[in-house]
C-alpha cells in the first residue's frame, strides 16, 4: 500500500495537477514566492541604477508586491493567479539591456537565497525568457520625446 503523501500547502489553481507537480518538482509555494518577490524588490528599491526607475512609478508598493506574487505564482506554478499585461507597462521605461542584465543579476542572487536549487533554475530560466521579451517591448523607449522613428 502506498503511504499517503505529506499534505502540500494549500493553493488555489486553475490547472491543480499541474501546479502540485511543479511544487512537489521545485520545492517553490506561495511561501517561497513570497520571500522571493519581497526579498527580490528589497535589492531593487536600494540599487542606485533600478531603485530610482521604479521610484518614479511606483507610490504605493503594497499592490505592485501583490500583483508581483500573484504574476510568479502564475508564471512558476501555472496557477493562472495573474491577468495583467506587462508588456505595455514596460514600453515606455528608460531602460537598456545593461538594466535587464541588472535585474537579472538580482533576481539569479535572491532566487539562490530563497529557492531550493531547483526552485531557483525554474523561476530563473522564466526570468530569463521574459526578460528577453520585455526588453524588446522597451527598446523604442531610447528615442527622445517627439522623436520621430525612422521608418527606413
Ligand atoms: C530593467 C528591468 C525592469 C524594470 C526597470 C521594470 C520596471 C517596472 C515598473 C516601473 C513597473 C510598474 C509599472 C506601473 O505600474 O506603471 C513594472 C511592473 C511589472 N513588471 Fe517590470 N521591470 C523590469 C523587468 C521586469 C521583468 C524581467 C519582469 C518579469 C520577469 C517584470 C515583470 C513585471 C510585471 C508582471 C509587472 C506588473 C505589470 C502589471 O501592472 O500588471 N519586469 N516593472
Amino acid at each position: 500500500m502506498p503511504q499517503p503523501q505529506p499534505s502540500l500547502p494549500p493553493i488555489r489553481s486553475a490547472r491543480p495537477a499541474m501546479t502540485q507537480e511543479m511544487i512537489a518538482r521545485t520545492g517553490l509555494s506561495e511561501a517561497v514566492l513570497t520571500d522571493l518577490v519581497h526579498g527580490f524588490y528589497g535589492k531593487i528599491r536600494v540599487d542606485p541604477e533600478l531603485g530610482p526607475i521604479f521610484a518614479a512609478r511606483i507610490a504605493d508598493w503594497g499592490p505592485h508586491l501583490e500583483r508581483m506574487v500573484d504574476f510568479w505564482s502564475s508564471v512558476a506554478l501555472m496557477t493562472g493567479r495573474y491577468h495583467g499585461a506587462p508588456v505595455p507597462k514596460h514600453a515606455g521605461l528608460p531602460v537598456t539591456w545593461a538594466h535587464f542584465e541588472r535585474w537579472l543579476d538580482l533576481f539569479r542572487e535572491t532566487a539562490g537565497e530563497v529557492c531550493s536549487p531547483e526552485g531557483a533554475a525554474h523561476v530563473i530560466e522564466r526570468a530569463e525568457r521574459i526578460a528577453r521579451s520585455l526588453y524588446m517591448a522597451s527598446r523604442d523607449s531610447g528615442r527622445n520625446d517627439g522623436e520621430v522613428p525612422s521608418l527606413r
